[in-house]
């Protein structure tokens, strides 16, 4: 009988030695917890973030416990530092083989406040950012010929309006969503699988001053209403989306492509 599938021990699986990965936005929050979990699984991680000087502690953090990380400052809206981040990658990791568009912002106004500039800067934040990301990355998955894997990070909002006041975000997470599918249908023959992640309410310092830190009674009550929503009764944390993450980037999910996982604790069930 010839190697099955059976015999490859799940610790071959989920290891990720050799590989390099970029996380935007990977200076804190959600993408801190991705960079940390690959990393620990033996990637080696670039941080990429706008945020100069928390990439440059987040980096220190993963290599204080031993592992490779490196950092960049890059505004993922910027085709320049872009262009940067990907020759500095393979530079720095060899190869790209992994990349985690997380980078985002969720600014709140309502929608008769919202200024054409406020609109168009999410979307090129959260929307823009991920093409520019993973179309100058798929060059150097392509050229090398050993496939890749993109996760986007998406939200709960993409498929789903929970709150007011968020349309920019809404649509730009929308957007992720087809975007991951339109990417994963064209990348497929390269071997290259394009995933997103929906993350529900998670406790990351960038979600707690967007609900202002609930000190205001009525974001008091909006935070209790939508907890209350919550199948699972609590708010996630980072690395509830840091494990989905590492299991997408991994070979546990070598036939999976083009989907959108759902983190939120059962609130969409809810
Ligand atoms: N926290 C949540 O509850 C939640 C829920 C659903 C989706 N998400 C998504 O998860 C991702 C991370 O969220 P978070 O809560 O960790 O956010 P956060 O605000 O805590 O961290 C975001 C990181 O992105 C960086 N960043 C912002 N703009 C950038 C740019 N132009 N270029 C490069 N880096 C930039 C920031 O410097 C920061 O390090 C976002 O895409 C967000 O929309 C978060």
């Amino acid at each position: 009988m010839g190697l099955t599938q059976e015999s490859i021990p799940l610790k071959n699986l989920i290891n990720l030695a050799g590989k390099g990965a970029i996380v935007t936005g990977g200076a804190m929050g959600i993408g801190l917890a991705i960079s940390y979990r690959l990393a620990e699984a033996g990637a080696r991680v670039l941080i990429a973030d706008i945020n100069a000087s928390e990439a440059q502690k987040a980096s220190a953090k993963l290599k204080y416990y031993g592992y490779s990380a490196q950092f960049l400052k890059c505004d993922v809206t910027q085709e320049e530092d872009v262009k940067n981040m990907v020759t500095d990658a393979v530079s720095k990791l060899g190869s790209i083989d992994i990349l985690v568009n997380n980078a985002g912002v969720y600014p709140r106004k309502p929608l008769d406040e919202m200024t054409g500039e406020d609109f168009e800067r999410v979307i090129l934040v959260n929307l823009m950012g991920t093409f520019l990301c993973s179309r100058y990355t798929i060059r150097d998955m392509i050229e090398k010929r050993q496939g890749g894997c993109i996760i986007n990070i998406a939200s709960i909002e993409a498929v789903h309006p929970s709150s007011t006041g968020m349309s920019a975000y809404d649509a730009s997470k929308g957007g992720v969503l087809m975007l991951t599918k339109s990417m994963a249908r064209e990348l497929g023959p390269h071997s290259i699988r394009v995933n997103a992640i929906a993350p529900g309410s998670i406790k990351t310092q960038g979600i707690l001053s967007h609900m202002g830190g609930a000190q205001e009674k009525s974001q008091l009550k909006e935070l209790k209403s939508f907890i209350s929503r919550i199948a699972l009764g609590r708010m996630g944390d980072a690395d509830d989306i840091a494990r989905v993450a590492l299991f997408l980037a991994s070979d546990l999910a070598g036939y999976i492509t083009g989907d959108l996982i759902v983190v939120d604790g059962g609130y969409l069930v809810s």
